[in-house]
């Protein structure tokens, strides 16, 4: 590498007049924009979604964490949505954050890197900074984006820096965000690592440098993979835990008092998000192709993925408890996103209740104050109802499937006839009209894999 092409984007970056890209405005990529926006840089937001590019030009956000003022203040002024990869020309640095999703049969979807890449080749020019950001298996970063380059005379390390930096962001943490979470990357070359690093140290309080991208990339795989199998673990215990009579999370708050060698995770309705039910594919997809079959990986998928049929095992129990079936009572789901406080559906096993509930033959309505409506299997669209104490008394069930703050769950405790309860948020009101998962009271739900 040329060592005026460091000192001068060195020199760019320290006096904020290094002018930044962001590819692909979702929740990871609109937030990062904006923290290069709030510390001076010039932003360009390239996402080919026109809607996205024509609200965020109107100040509104389509992102929970993203509130409107923070909108106001920098579009236009030196935040510039668009959908023109052209700007390339001019920028100095730039971030791939656009998805990586799995194709039907569960392989890595490298559809949109590979589009984004097509793009920035038109426009790439020597001496820029390429960061991929999107989570995907290791050797990406090397045998994608440095190879393709390669192809139209660029090399990285040589007349361009390219590194990965994977993104950690957690949609609706409070304490956790785009700049206090310490962020890992690695370069093709240490003098891509160092830049890198600087770059992202202007936005982001601790930079964490590793020796490569492999290791980066493994890195992100490693912690969400973490989550998979430790989330199966618990939710695997919450199923024994039933079959026992013990009460799962009694038993988890018990053992969370141990001040070393246990770290609590809770059971649920299943995994969703665009992280933790994908993640774990991309590695798998890669050590098949060495031969290598994670055994742990996929006994998690399978049990995560079993928990929405398990809930509907306990609905079933609950309505027959009451001498009805599932086939025609009427029930509410409420929270559709995957989690709570966050508008993502994105694989939401509220989604996957949903449809389990209607294929039996139930009345399925929801409400999820985030998530206004969804498309079902069937391609129509879904809207959330809104519910009051007195209409709550016309459902035969209620299941809280998220548990977002807005519920006010002393109306739906006194308002609702049965409650299927999938995150114990009903644990301080002890009723035999609740039906907790992974609890003993009323319950003889069977386990069934899907
Ligand atoms: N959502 C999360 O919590 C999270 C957390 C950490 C990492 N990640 C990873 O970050 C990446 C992005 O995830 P996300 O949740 O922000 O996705 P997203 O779907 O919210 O946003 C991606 C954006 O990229 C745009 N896009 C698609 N193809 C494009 C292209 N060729 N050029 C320009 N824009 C394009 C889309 O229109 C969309 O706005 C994924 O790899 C994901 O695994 C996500």
């Amino acid at each position: 590498m040329h060592e005026n092409q460091f000192q001068n984007l060195s020199r760019k970056i320290n006096d904020r007049s290094a002018r930044v890209g962001v590819i692909g405005l979702g929740y990871v990529g609109l937030p990062l924009a904006l923290e290069f926006a709030k510390s001076g840089y010039d932003v360009y937001g390239i996402d080919l979604n026109e809607d996205k590019i024509s609200q965020l030009k109107q100040f509104n956000s389509y992102i929970s964490d993203v509130h409107k003022e923070e909108l106001v203040r920098f579009v236009g002024k030196n935040f510039y949505p668009t959908t023109e990869y052209s700007y390339i020309q001019e920028l100095d640095c730039i971030s791939i954050c656009v998805p990586t999703p799995l194709t039907k049969s569960q392989e890595p979807d490298m559809s949109f890197i590979l589009s984004a890449l097509e793009q920035i080749k038109k426009y790439v020019h020597p001496g820029i900074l390429i960061t991929l950001e999107s989570t995907t298996y290791p050797g990406t970063t090397e045998e994608i984006i440095q190879a393709e380059l390669e192809n139209e005379g660029y090399y990285a390390g040589e007349n361009y820096f390219l590194c990965f930096s994977p993104e950690r962001v957690d949609p609706g943490n409070k304490k956790f965000n785009t700049k206090n979470t310490p962020k890992v990357i690695g370069g093709v070359t240490k003098q891509c690592t160092n830049i890198g690093t600087m770059l992202y140290e202007q936005i982001i309080d601790r930079m964490v440098p590793v020796s490569s991208p492999k290791v980066a990339e493994m890195s992100k795989l490693l912690e969400n993979t973490f989550r998979s199998v430790n989330i199966a673990f618990i939710n695997e215990m919450a199923m024994l835990c039933d079959k026992l009579g013990i009460d799962v999370w009694e038993t988890i708050e018990a053992a969370s008092t141990k001040p070393f060698g246990y770290m609590p995770f809770t059971p649920g309705p299943g995994i969703g998000g665009h992280c933790i039910p994908l993640d774990p594919m991309y590695l798998a997809w890669k050590a098949k192709g060495e031969n290598f079959y994670s055994r742990y990986i996929d006994l998690a998928q399978e049990i995560n993925k079993s928990m929405p049929n398990y809930v509907i095992g306990k609905v079933a129990e609950a309505l027959n408890a009451h001498t009805k079936p599932i086939n025609g009572s009427k029930v509410l789901i409420l929270g559709m996103a995957y989690k709570p406080n966050i508008n993502d559906l994105r694989e939401s096993p509220g989604l996957e209740i949903y449809e389990l509930l209607k294929k039996k033959g139930a009345k399925v309505f929801y409400h999820d104050p985030h998530a206004q409506s969804f498309l079902d299997n069937n391609n129509e669209k879904v809207n959330s109802i809104d519910y009051d104490s007195e209409s709550l008394l016309s459902f035969d069930a209620v299941i809280m499937v998220t548990n977002h703050s807005f519920y006010n769950l002393t109306e739906v405790f006194n308002e609702s006839k049965i409650i299927i309860d999938t995150r114990n948020a009903f644990k301080d009101f002890s009723d035999e009209k609740i039906y907790k998962i992974g609890d003993t009271l009323n319950n003889n739900s069977e386990i069934v894999f899907s």
